[in-house]
């Protein structure tokens, strides 16, 4: 079995910060979301990999590599435009061939694998394997139409869905899914949709059977989202202390801290992870914070919130909370008379003052 792994959205939800990043290089406690994806296929036992990318960046290519370091083989495909994700799977079909294989949507994080996933298609022998998740807001999502444990219908984002489970970004397919791909036609939206690829091989009576994601899974295509998949990543974090914490500091809870970081004066409340070469001062880092490499906080209070590498947050006033900062941004009190905030923000900047 081989595996597609898919990165080449353009995370229009997410900017400013997928301006200059590629979302699925987006940190998720201190870890790019799309490295979670390599990491569950390589555990369900497949090495050669196919990473859908965009065709005007080698961002992802570059940040990820050949996939030694999984010990896997990464092949790049590159696909021209965002045309949908049975698109995606359309311009792999060679890269696939005869095979099997698994398609991961690399901005869909799943704790405790895929394995069984690809274990239950196996042992069925069917076509086609969805993984299903029960959601409070199916219309954002494929939505199966169930008659008792039997999936009759797929639809994409219904307004009035037909049962209270997502089609997750988790499939596995034999290679009936390549005359679907091939036979649809682009949706109202312009886009070649998955659910219209398994709503055909249904009408051509081909088996498509399911799973439930009995894990968590999430489609982080809003921050709220990402602070949320932060979260329930952080919440089995074990603490591994590396860099330095000084007498005056207290850390409670689950708390990694990476090599060449100080924590001087300061209370950390896991779970939290605290990159490379970060100074904590005089602040406070409440739960479910990731903070990236490189990163100075002094004289602050962070909680539930990204800060990606680079930034600096420094004596500022009042805590920062739910919030996403990109590399290198910076955060200052403005000092001296009258009190002013003073901004300087990109693109699409979101900004809560208080
Ligand atoms: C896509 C699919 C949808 C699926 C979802 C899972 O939606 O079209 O069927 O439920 O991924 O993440 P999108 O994220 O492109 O809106």
């Amino acid at each position: 079995m081989k595996a597609l792994i898919t990165s080449a959205g353009r995370g229009t939800r997410l900017r400013p910060i997928t301006h200059t990043q590629n979302k699925h290089l987006i940190p998720v406690a201190n870890k790019p979301m799309l490295h979670y994806a390599i990491e569950s296929v390589r555990e369900a036992g497949i090495t050669e990999i196919g990473i859908v990318v965009p065709t005007d960046s080698d961002e992802v290519p570059n940040a990820v590599g050949d996939g030694a370091a999984w010990g896997a083989k990464i092949t790049y495909i590159k696909q021209e435009e965002p045309l949908g994700l049975a698109h995606v799977v359309k311009i792999s079909q060679q890269f696939v061939g005869d095979e099997t294989f698994l398609f991961y949507l690399g901005d869909n994080i799943v704790l405790g694998g895929v394995k069984r996933f690809v274990e239950a298609f196996d042992r069925s022998g069917c076509n086609c394997l969805l993984t299903l998740a029960k959601v409070n807001d199916p219309q954002r999502f494929g939505v199966p139409v169930l008659e008792g444990n039997r999936i009759v219908a797929v639809e994409e984002k219904p307004k009035v869905p037909k049962s209270s489970y997502a089609v997750a970004g988790i499939y596995v397919y034999d290679s009936h899914i390549f005359e679907a791909v091939n036979e649809i036609k682009p949706s109202a939206r312009g886009e070649l949709e998955i659910s219209d690829a398994h709503q055909y091989l249904i009408d051509h009576g081909r088996s498509v059977e399911h799973c439930e994601l009995t894990g968590w899974w999430k489609d982080t295509g809003k921050p709220a989202d990402l602070l949320e998949a932060n979260r329930l990543v952080l919440e089995s974090l074990t603490s591994r202390i590396v860099g330095r914490i000084d007498r005056s500091s207290a850390l409670e809870g689950s708390v990694v801290i990476e090599e060449g970081s100080s924590i001087v004066n300061s209370k950390i409340r896991g779970p939290v992870v605290i990159g490379e070469q970060c100074v904590v001062e005089n602040s406070y880092i409440g739960p479910f914070t990731s903070i990236g490499p490189g990163t100075v906080v002094r004289d602050s209070e962070v909680e539930y919130s990204i800060v990606m590498r680079d930034c600096q947050i420094i004596n500022v006033g009042s805590r920062i909370e739910r919030s996403l900062l990109g590399n290198d941004v910076q955060i200052y009190s403005a000092s001296g008379k009258p009190r002013v905030h003073r901004f300087m923000i990109g693109d699409q900047g979101r900004i809560d003052v208080a």
